[in-house]
């Protein structure tokens, strides 16, 4: 096990019926106006919206709205917030929604003191040292970015989807209800539990050894994720399901599955980015697609690891088995696990491969090129 700090300075609120305790929670920071930031409007349908103005308005705190915030957010709204925030002197942002919305609420946050494009923190040209503070009600589980400090973004210009991660864009506090994800269609909620799957995994692959106790720990958030799941596409109003799926994203990248580790392979989540980049595909799907291509094309630099993934997952002794058994359990539970699937041709892997390459090399398991990125994506093609 390699040394590690573990600080995690987010305070969670976990359960039914906690989104109104937001107002109560941002005004023990003294805060007196927030730049309320959410999507495309699923918040107003299913009730968030009013709980959290409605608490806003209990506890004297007034707010200004940025809405339209879209899936794979984008850097052009991230610089229309921060203006708006600039001129309202808001002193908080409140990001109700998912990863796009709380991603975007990060780069608000840590653009509004900076006086250049907030894109160079992305760039690796500024690193964040100061940002607002950030409250979140979250609505999709699959980041973790409601305890986390990182935030992807896409540039529209460039077609560039790349992150940043700081100290400073912590969420204070960040509510996680699971009843409000009873909401969520259906490819959603399993593009959300991939997703979490796949952060698991990039930390379970990286080539770090005798972590027995975090092994143990990311199986088994592995299976609560599975099994959750499966019970979510037939029953999307299972609380027990919902409850268990949340928690287990959330700590799948808190930084608790990271400790000891490597710090990651994430080489599916690079390639991946540039996929959800071109194709505005979710996330989650990009992963279901890249991930068991990555596998087979690693598989030997640990085969150890691959057999036991095999075994305590699938109870498969051939780590191949494995492989195999994970994207049939991907395709079963409705995720695309191929390039085709997803609708995109064969001939645009080039291209794919050079807009990935961009960060390039990555990965602890196995450095991978230009080239070898090409083979993953030759593998997920079919
Ligand atoms: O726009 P709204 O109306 O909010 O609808 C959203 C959106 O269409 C909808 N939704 C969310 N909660 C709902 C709901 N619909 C009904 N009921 C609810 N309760 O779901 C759709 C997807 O939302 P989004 O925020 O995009 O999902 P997710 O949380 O999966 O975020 C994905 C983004 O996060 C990035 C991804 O690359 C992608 O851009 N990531 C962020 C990470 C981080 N910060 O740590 C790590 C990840 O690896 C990932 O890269
Ligand atoms: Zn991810």
């Amino acid at each position: 096990m390699r040394n590690f700090v573990f600080h995690n300075p987010t305070k969670i609120i976990f359960g039914k019926g906690t989104v109104g305790q937001i107002g109560d929670e941002i005004k023990k920071y003294g805060v007196e106006k927030v730049l309320l930031l959410y999507g495309r409007g699923s918040i107003k349908r299913n009730g968030v919206y009013d709980s959290i103005t409605s608490s806003l308005e209990r506890n004297g705190i007034s707010w200004v709205e940025v809405s339209g915030v879209k899936p794979n957010p984008v850097l052009s709204k991230v610089h229309e917030a921060i203006k708006v925030a600039r001129r309202e002197k808001v002193q908080a942002i409140l990001a109700a929604g998912g990863g796009s919305v709380i991603d975007s609420a990060k780069a608000i946050a840590a653009g509004y003191y900076y006086s250049g494009d907030i894109w160079d923190a992305f760039l690796g040209k500024y690193k964040v040292d100061k940002a607002l503070p950030i409250f979140t009600v979250l609505t999709i589980s699959a980041t973790g970015s409601e305890m986390n400090g990182g935030a992807v973004v896409t540039d529209e210009k460039t077609g560039l989807k790349l992150s940043f991660g700081s100290k400073a864009t912590y969420p204070k506090v960040s509510i996680i209800d699971p009843t409000v994800q009873f909401t969520l269609p259906k490819e959603q909620t399993v593009y959300g539990a991939v997703d979490a799957i796949v952060h698991v995994l990039e930390y379970y692959f990286d080539g770090s050894k005798d972590r027995w106790l975090m092994d143990r720990v990311m199986e088994s958030i592995i299976k609560t994720i599975m099994e959750s799941a499966e019970i979510l596409v037939n029953e999307p109003t299972n609380y027990e399901a919902r409850a268990n799926l949340a928690w287990s994203a959330t700590l799948a990248l808190n930084g608790l599955t990271s400790t000891g580790s490597f710090g990651g392979d994430w080489s599916s989540h690079y390639i991946e980015h540039a996929l959800s980049a071109i194709y505005d595909i979710p996330h989650g799907a990009g992963l279901a697609i890249v991930t068991p291509a990555w596998m087979r094309y690693v598989m030997e630099e640990d085969i150890d690891k691959f057999r036991r993934f095999a075994k305590e997952i699938f109870g498969e002794e051939d780590p191949e088995k494995g492989i195999e058994a994970f994207k049939s359990w991907l395709k079963n539970i409705g995720a695309p696990v191929s390039l085709k699937d997803a609708g995109i041709p064969e001939k645009d892997i080039d291209k794919i491969a050079e807009n990935a390459a961009f960060e390039a090399p990555f990965g602890t398991l196995k450095r991978l090129e230009l080239e070898d990125i090409k083979k993953v994506l030759e593998i997920a093609a079919i």
